[in-house]
């Protein structure tokens, strides 16, 4: 068996650490100057570095060479045998093994003893926080007073842990998840060196995958290469268990014709056969979310094939960003859920019901009154809405004709057509500045016909007004708060500030003025009436779109 890729890629010298730079370039300094400290504490995410690091660290301390700029020479008799694992005193100990107590109980004896083949006895111990009581404290007593021969280098990934008493003796260093884009720059370069072929895509994937990890990142290359198959996206996928899963495609589909019997037959089947349901509840959240990222024209960020790519950009078509917030919402909480639940598929039984009823949310919402007088009339019907559902209102050409048109003289017509009523109206009692005859209640319930009334007309002004996260009002005006400049900025340009006010104003009945602010805190809107927060999850997703984009 040939050693794993990523300890042949172990770097070896300071140069070969990536996206830690902080820290090596202290490091490098301390040796520079010849000031290295006697404790240091490596915390952060496991394969960012820490024991790399620290190895580098020991091997300088100890290199040879004349000029200290240079350590590690990586050349010298001390370099060669700290990679080759043969340096006397070097002492790696694992925490986490069981042995491990008894080692640093053994420690302050040994400790005495000075370094046989170096300069410095360096001590790693690994997973620190393992570590019982006793050997804590056997620990800090020698922390209290290091030898001048030893150093001790402590990591650990979960910092919160460690005493204080402890934390207080070292030179702290967190290691950081490093980005996408570095872990793709060093999977290339190992690539070209194994003579691997992969393409761009798969390594964009496998690095998003590992979680800013990089020993995660090496490790799933060298999985997937030692399949001996050529590597692709599809590969990629099925060994990782990510391949985009056709069950979840069509329950998709089934909900958004709302074929309840359809989608139930589909989960059960992927149950039957043994699929776990909260892993099916996140792959549905998965998938969803990245219908959301398409509709927000941001296909760049997910990994899928082309093929599932494309079956995508046609559901897209047919769900309103309103709906996928929603689903995703419901598939969230199925997600969280189906492992307390004692009846397993239950949780995402509901959510597939809750999911194929918002596709008649809108019309249900319209038709209130007159549903209950019709039940009361006749209490036997069942509240089957003769109203499309929102899924043949998208697909019918004759109905998007209507209620095109319809929106078409909500937003095309002169101004003044839309202004039935005006600021004049006052109302009466408590609050003398408020002009609007409507309060933040009204705009709460107006809002999902607002977006639907949009959704109609310009998609981009929906996706911007779903990105708002909060709403307010003041002086009769309604606030919308955006977290960033960005948004706020597109809103004021263009057509978007008017359309929203003609829907607000066609909705409310009344003239509606809206007013873009950027929120960052809560207490921007403390001079303000009630506001209410819309579903922040597209605005979440925005401001993740909005992250990547800036990245690349
Ligand atoms: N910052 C990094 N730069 C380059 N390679 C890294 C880095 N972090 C981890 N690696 C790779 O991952 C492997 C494991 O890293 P390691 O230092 O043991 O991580 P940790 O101790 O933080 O869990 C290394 O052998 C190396 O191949
Ligand atoms: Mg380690
Ligand atoms: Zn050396």
């Amino acid at each position: 068996m040939s050693e794993a890729l990523y300890r042949k890629w172990r770097p070896q010298l300071w140069e070969k650490v990536v996206g830690q730079d902080h820290i090596v370039q202290t490091l490098k300094n301390a040796i520079r100057s010849d000031r290295v400290g006697h404790a240091y504490l490596f915390s952060g995410p496991r394969g960012t570095g820490k024991t790399t690091t620290a190895r580098l660290l020991a091997k300088a301390v100890n290199c040879q060479s004349d000029d200290l700029k240079t350590r590690p020479c990586n050349k010298c008799e001390n370099c060669l045998s700290v990679n080759q694992g043969r340096f006397m005193d070097l002492i790696e100990i694992d925490a986490a093994s069981n042995t491990s107590v008894d080692d640093v109980r053994d420690l302050r004896e040994k400790i005495g003893f000075s370094p046989s083949q170096g300069k410095f006895k360096v001590y790693i111990i690994d997973e620190v926080h393992m570590l019982s009581t006793a050997a804590f404290n056997a620990l800090l007593k020698t922390l209290e007073e290091p030898p001048p021969h030893a150093i001790f280098i402590l990591a650990t990934t979960e910092v919160h842990k460690i005493p204080a008493t402890v934390l207080s003796r070292c030179q702290r260093h967190e290691f950081r998840r490093i980005p996408v884009i570095i872990i793709v720059d060093l999977l290339k370069e190992l690539v070209v060196a194994e003579k691997l072929k992969v393409d761009d895509d798969t390594l964009f994937m496998i690095a998003r995958q590992s979680t800013g990890a990089m020993r995660d990142a090496i490790s799933l290359l060298d999985q997937l290469a030692s399949t001996g198959d050529v590597i692709t996206l599809e590969l990629a996928q099925q060994v990782l268990g990510t391949a985009t899963n056709q069950t979840v495609i069509n329950l998709v589909d089934m909900i958004c014709v709302q074929d309840s019997k359809g989608c139930l037959d589909q989960l059960h089947s992927a149950l039957d056969s043994g699929t776990d349901p909260r892993q099916f509840a996140r792959q549905m959240v998965d998938y969803l979310r990245g219908l959301m990222l398409i509709q927000l024209g941001n296909e760049k960020s997910i990994d899928v094939t082309d093929e599932v790519r494309q079956i995508m950009g046609r559901q897209t078509q047919k769900v309103s960003m309103f709906i996928l917030t929603e689903l995703v919402k419901l598939f969230n909480n199925a997600a969280n859920e189906s492992r307390l639940a004692w009846q397993p598929s239950l949780a995402l039984e509901l959510a597939i019901a809750q999911g194929v009823q918002l596709f008649d949310v809108q019309t249900s919402q319209i038709q209130a009154p007159r549903l209950i007088k019709e039940e009361e009339s006749k209490p036997s019907r069942q509240t089957k809405s003769k109203e499309p559902s929102e899924y043949q209102k998208q697909v019918d050409p004759e109905i998007i004709k209507t209620e095109k048109s319809e929106a078409e003289k909500v937003f095309e017509s002169p101004a003044k057509e839309n202004a039935p009523d005006s600021h004049e109206v006052v109302t009466e009692g408590e609050r003398p500045d408020v002009k609007a005859p409507f309060g933040i209640n009204e705009v709460r319930e107006s809002l999902t016909e607002v977006k639907n009334l949009i959704r109609n007309y310009r998609k981009n002004t929906e996706a911007l007004l779903a990105s708002a996260r909060s709403f307010s009002m003041k002086n009769g005006v309604i606030i919308i708060g955006f977290q960033s400049p960005v948004l706020k900025e597109r809103m004021e340009k263009g057509e978007h500030q008017e359309i929203i006010q003609r829907a607000f104003s066609h909705v409310l009945g009344a003239d509606a003025k809206v007013k873009a602010v950027v929120i960052n805190a809560k207490s921007n809107l403390v001079d303000h009436e009630e506001e209410f927060e819309p579903d922040s999850l597209v605005s979440a997703a925005l401001d993740l779109g909005g992250k990547i984009v800036d990245k690349e």
